[in-house]
């Protein structure tokens, strides 16, 4: 499976807004928002792995996954825990989660064209079991529940984007989280729009902060950085 990395321009750490975690004015929206961007750009990658076989995008590259699967090792997740890859784009988390050798696997995304990619590539892969959903997750209330692991990689930062509904867009997120995650369920997010602190601040209701995973940092002008964070969180009552 043939990969690039990477993170779209519209995409970086805001650390301006620490104070206000509901200002409408926290990002310029941006067409990453879109559900046309994303199936537009899906559409294109899948024309592209049927003719080469690449898989487009490993957003925030291949390290975004080994840290998480690291992670679900040491934290001794079962092979057969209920996982949840939310805006699972290509599918290259799922594979790699695969050959882990978990296997109680659900993917969803919007977009049409990332799920048939996504089913294309788990099919080149030779993985049979995973099941791929056209949800959007604002609008999952009832069709997911229970999962004991759920996994966002650049989704809640694509949600963050929309230009229509940038606040909402959030809480709704937040509150579907909810709603699929078990009791003592994880969640695992990875995001290069959100500093840690902001992220603390918008899962501080209903999650338990468990840690953060290191991600490479950067120094600027005196001061250290990261371009990335990784955390996971516990749900709790
Ligand atoms: C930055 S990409 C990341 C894709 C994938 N997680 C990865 O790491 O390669 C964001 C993904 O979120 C999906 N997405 C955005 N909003 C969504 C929503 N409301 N419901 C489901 N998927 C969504 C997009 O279609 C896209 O696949």
């Amino acid at each position: 499976m043939e990969a690039a990395t990477g993170s779209p321009p519209g995409y970086g750490n805001n650390s301006d807004t620490e104070e206000d975690r509901d200002s409408e004015t926290d990002f310029e929206p941006s067409n990453l928002g879109t559900k046309e961007y994303w199936e537009d750009a899906y559409r294109k990658d899948l024309e592209t792995f049927k003719d080469i076989g690449n898989v487009g995008d490993i957003w925030f590259g291949e390290e975004s996954m080994s840290r998480v699967l690291r992670w679900m090792d040491k934290a001794k997740i079962p092979e057969n825990a209920a996982i949840l890859d939310i805006g699972t784009g290509n599918g290259a988390f799922l594979v790699e989660m695969a050959k882990q050798g978990y296997r109680n696997l659900t993917a969803i995304d919007y977009s049409p064209a990332s799920v048939e990619l996504a089913r294309n590539v788990l099919q080149t892969e030779d993985i049979t079991d995973v099941t791929v959903k056209e949800i959007d997750f604002l609008n999952s209330q009832g069709k997911l529940k229970e999962f004991d692991v759920c996994i966002d990689k650049g989704t809640f930062d694509a949600i963050s984007l929309n230009p229509d509904k940038t606040k909402d867009g959030k809480k709704i997120y937040v509150s579907a989280l909810k709603d699929v995650l078990k009791c003592k369920g994880f969640f695992a997010i990875t995001s290069c729009n959100w500093t840690k602190e902001q992220l603390l601040d918008r899962f501080s209701d209903g999650f338990e902060f468990v840690q953060e995973l290191s991600t490479p940092s950067f120094q600027f002008g005196g001061k250290t950085g990261n371009s990335v964070a990784a955390l996971i969180f516990k749900r709790v009552h």
